[in-house]
């Protein structure tokens, strides 16, 4: 099912990329060009990053009533909006004078008008212009004629997101049933107790591609082990522009932190049956989403280069768990500050050798079912395909296993409540 109209072709080679849309079993992660080109870069910035809806953060996050702030979005600066009474509109954040940028990209700010810092041209949080010097008293200068550029913003589960082309379907039909996959999680009343950010010397899809299998697990994750089994994992099948499923928790272990122990409380939707999980989904193209019993994980990605990734993570979690005096969220942000770390450092070591001049695209593990339907994604968009939902693989017979089990990807397309 294609998402839009065909978009422009990569500049890969065609063969390349089809072997990694081979049937699962027989296909091939993709060429290095994939990960270190600039010009596939720059395409993967313009085709994808602004051409569909991407996650900037938490709205509650990002800008208060009566405050603007400036984002990068596949390298350009959107300027955020929110007015007093709370409504949010994005714009693009540039200057309709002679184009200076309105705001540097940072933190929000106070502000009754966005003043542009060049000759104080200054707009109102609808962006229409409100003052330019000099040229406001001239007759034939029409005020009406030069607004902002105007940004398309939804905001959706307690995220912003924003489309640069205009051109993307609804999000609704991006996420498709996200919705419902999540809907226990209540993801818009949840708040921030913690961010990270770190900057990873990897390609952004190297930390995707990371983020969707834990064939790696057992290699590089010893604490992780030991609360969640690195073979249970099941995938979803999606119906938008998403990809993953969940993993169990050991017997023993409330939710993921060092000692398998909770000091948060469970989501009030989340039954029995669903806190014995934790799921793990990407939405394309930035967010990497995981709910936990009693804490959702975020990873939002900003690629700043083919090789470089800005990757903010945040950890949220319900209200009532916040009011408690003595609420820590250290259990969680310790457990997975450990975990992240251990996978930046793997995935710094992958980009080091897709750099190596012997590197050859590889075969992939009957583990990374997720990772096989990314590269099914990504390769039909570099095919010029468009966006393409991804089917979940069904297991191939004889896959060799790292550990003492098979991760069984099998496709699951039950609902995760009962
Ligand atoms: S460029 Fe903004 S006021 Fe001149
Ligand atoms: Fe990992």
């Amino acid at each position: 099912m294609s998402r839009r109209h065909p978009t422009k072709v990569a500049p890969l080679r065609r063969e390349a990329v089809q072997a990694a849309l081979a049937p699962f079993g027989e296909s091939l992660t993709f060429p290095a060009d994939a990960y270190i080109s600039d010009e596939v870069f720059e395409w993967e910035m313009k085709e994808v990053f602004a051409s569909t809806w991407v996650c900037l953060g938490r709205v509650e996050d990002l800008v208060s009533p009566g405050q603007i702030c400036a984002v990068e979005v596949a390298g350009e600066g959107v300027l955020l909006a929110r007015d007093p009474e709370g409504h949010l509109s994005a714009f693009s954040n540039v200057c309709r004078h002679r184009g200076h940028e309105l705001a540097p990209i940072g933190p929000a700010i106070d502000a009754r008008l966005i003043r542009c810092p060049y000759h104080s041209w200054s707009y109102g949080f609808d962006g229409a212009l409100r003052a330019a010097p000099t040229l406001t008293q001239s007759p034939e200068f029409e005020m009406a004629d030069y607004p902002l550029a105007g940004i398309a913003l939804v905001e959706l589960g307690g995220w912003a997101w924003v489309d640069l082309s205009g051109e993307a379907p609804p999000i609704d039909i991006h996420v498709g049933n996200l919705i419902e996959t999540i809907a226990p999680y209540e993801t818009e009343r949840l708040i921030t107790a913690a961010t990270h950010t770190y900057i990873v010397e990897a390609n952004w899809k190297v930390v995707v591609e990371n983020y969707n299998e834990c064939y790696h697990c057992s290699s590089i994750h010893p604490e992780l082990c030991e609360v969640t089994p690195p073979a249970s994992g099941v995938d979803r099948q999606p119906t938008g522009m998403w990809f993953g499923g969940t993993m169990d928790l050991k017997p023993h272990a409330e939710t993921m932190s060092l000692d398998g122990r909770s000091r948060g409380i469970r989501f009030r939707r989340v039954d029995e049956q669903l806190a014995r999980k934790v799921l793990y989904v990407t939405v394309m193209p930035n967010l990497l989403l995981s709910p936990h019993p009693d804490y959702v994980m975020t990873h939002i990605l900003t690629p700043v280069s083919p090789g470089r990734t800005r990757v903010e993570c945040s950890w949220l979690f319900p209200p009532e768990a916040l009011v408690s005096s003595d609420f820590d969220p250290a259990y969680a942000v310790d457990f997975w500050d450990i975990t992240n770390r251990e996978d930046w450092a793997a995935c710094e070591g992958v980009m080091r050798g897709v750099r190596n001049r012997g590197y050859r695209p590889g075969p992939m593990s009957t583990w990374e079912g997720t990772v096989y339907q990314f590269f099914s994604v990504m390769g039909h968009l570099y095919l010029g395909d468009g966006f393409v939902v991804p089917t979940v693989p069904v297991k191939q017979p004889g896959g060799s296993d790292p550990a003492d089990g098979d991760k069984g990807l099998v496709a699951d397309t039950g609902e995760l409540t009962s």
